[in-house]
């Protein structure tokens, strides 16, 4: 049975993958890997914690990641692991550099060092930065154009990624850029499980500035069957021509094609859980710097590999919203743990630091 190595699989993303991963193959060795960073935590794979085997390293650390690749000789990689919550990028973006670019370009080493069959390098929409008003969408050709710290920083890794690509074709590294996810294990903090989260304490749901700011999104287990299919596909050599085509690269946009307002977002959650949005909802003052809108177009992975969302988006809401519900204990442990986010952005030019 092959052997994956899964960065971030104690966060969001690497969590629901782990998870679905030992579903589509039973048998598959494990080797999950994440420093238990902010986002962190163990309990999101305590379900399969005796099914795979966990290692606490910091993927930015070049002699560790090495041991861990020669002690496992994965056959495949997975990088989910990157700091990757915009507003803790503004209040310190220096973690964000570490990992999202010095952690990519350690984990491309490394499979450079010691052969993988193949490495995905996910990444995210947001490295193309904001959508002029009038343009439909980003593709794979659009310029990286990332103006936030934390879209720089994973920008940052996405160039280093791509120089590798170029550079060592014999390495067989892809990346994927995803929309927005939701679903299960994401940190409370986040919109969706903050809105419910909210709710639950009694406290209305904080929306950024006028919440008119649009996103792309897509069911987290839409994402990880598409970062899967990206792995396993059968690509061709990267042709000479990608040296000024970037969509030539092993490079794949996913998305649902489903854009929607921040306020709408917030105001489905509160509606899932039978309340009024307007009773719930309050506007707060807007994030520095904050992207308006961004869409990507999935046609290419569509087209050559075959994926396509399977979660349809008012069902995938009512049933995460259910499962945060359900789900009280786990989410009530992180905010005791790790407080609130509450900023004042007035101060974020000096020294915001979270309340
Ligand atoms: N959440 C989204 O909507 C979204 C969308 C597109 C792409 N992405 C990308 O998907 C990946 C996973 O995102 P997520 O939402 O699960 O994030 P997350 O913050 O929930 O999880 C990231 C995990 O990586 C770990 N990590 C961070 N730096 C590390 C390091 N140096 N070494 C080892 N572990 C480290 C953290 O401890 C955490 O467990 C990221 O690369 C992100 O850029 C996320």
């Amino acid at each position: 049975m092959p052997t994956y190595l899964v960065t971030g699989a104690a966060g969001f993303i690497g969590a629901n993958y782990v998870h679905l991963l030992l579903e589509w193959e039973p048998g598959a060795e494990v080797v999950a890997v994440d420093y238990i960073g902010f986002a962190g935590n163990l309990a999101n794979v305590d379900a399969v914690i005796d099914r795979i085997t966990f290692e606490k390293a910091d993927i930015a650390d070049f002699e560790v990641m090495e041991a861990l690749y020669r002690r496992y000789r994965p056959d495949y990689v997975v990088n989910f692991a990157a700091e990757s919550h915009n507003d803790r990028a503004i209040l310190g973006p220096s973690s964000f550099m570490r990992s999202n670019a010095l952690g990519a370009q350690v984990m491309a080493e490394c499979s450079r060092l010691v052969p993988v069959r193949s490495h995905v390098h996910v990444s995210t929409i947001e490295v193309y930065g904001e959508l002029a008003e009038g343009d439909k969408w980003f593709t794979e050709r659009s310029a990286l154009n990332a103006k936030t710290p934390y879209s720089a920083a994973k920008a940052a890794g996405d160039q280093m990624v791509r120089a590798y690509m170029q550079t060592y074709p014999e390495i067989d590294i892809r990346m994927t850029h995803c929309a927005n996810n939701y679903g299960p294990f994401q940190l409370p903090e986040k919109l969706i499980p903050l809105a419910v989260t909210n709710v639950l304490h009694g406290k209305k749901v904080p929306v950024y500035g006028d919440g008119l700011q649009r996103r792309d999104w897509l069911h987290v287990a839409d994402h990880c069957a598409a970062v899967h299919r990206v792995l396993h596909a059968e690509l061709d050599a990267i042709p000479a021509a990608a040296a000024t085509d970037p969509g030539l690269l092993p490079i794949f946009d996913v998305s649902a094609r489903f854009e929607v307002t921040n306020i709408d977002i917030a105001a489905m959650a509160v509606t899932a859980l039978g309340l009024n949005p307007d009773e719930w909802i309050t506007h707060v003052p807007d994030r520095p710097n904050h992207d308006r809108r961004y869409l990507i177009n999935p046609d290419k992975i569509e087209s050559q590999l075959g994926w396509a969302p399977t979660h349809d988006f008012a069902t995938g809401i009512a049933e995460t919203v259910a499962w945060y519900v359900e789900h009280r204990m786990w989410w009530e442990q992180i905010i005791a743990d790790k407080g609130e986010l509450g900023v004042d952005w007035s101060q974020v030019g000096q020294a915001a630091a979270p309340r």
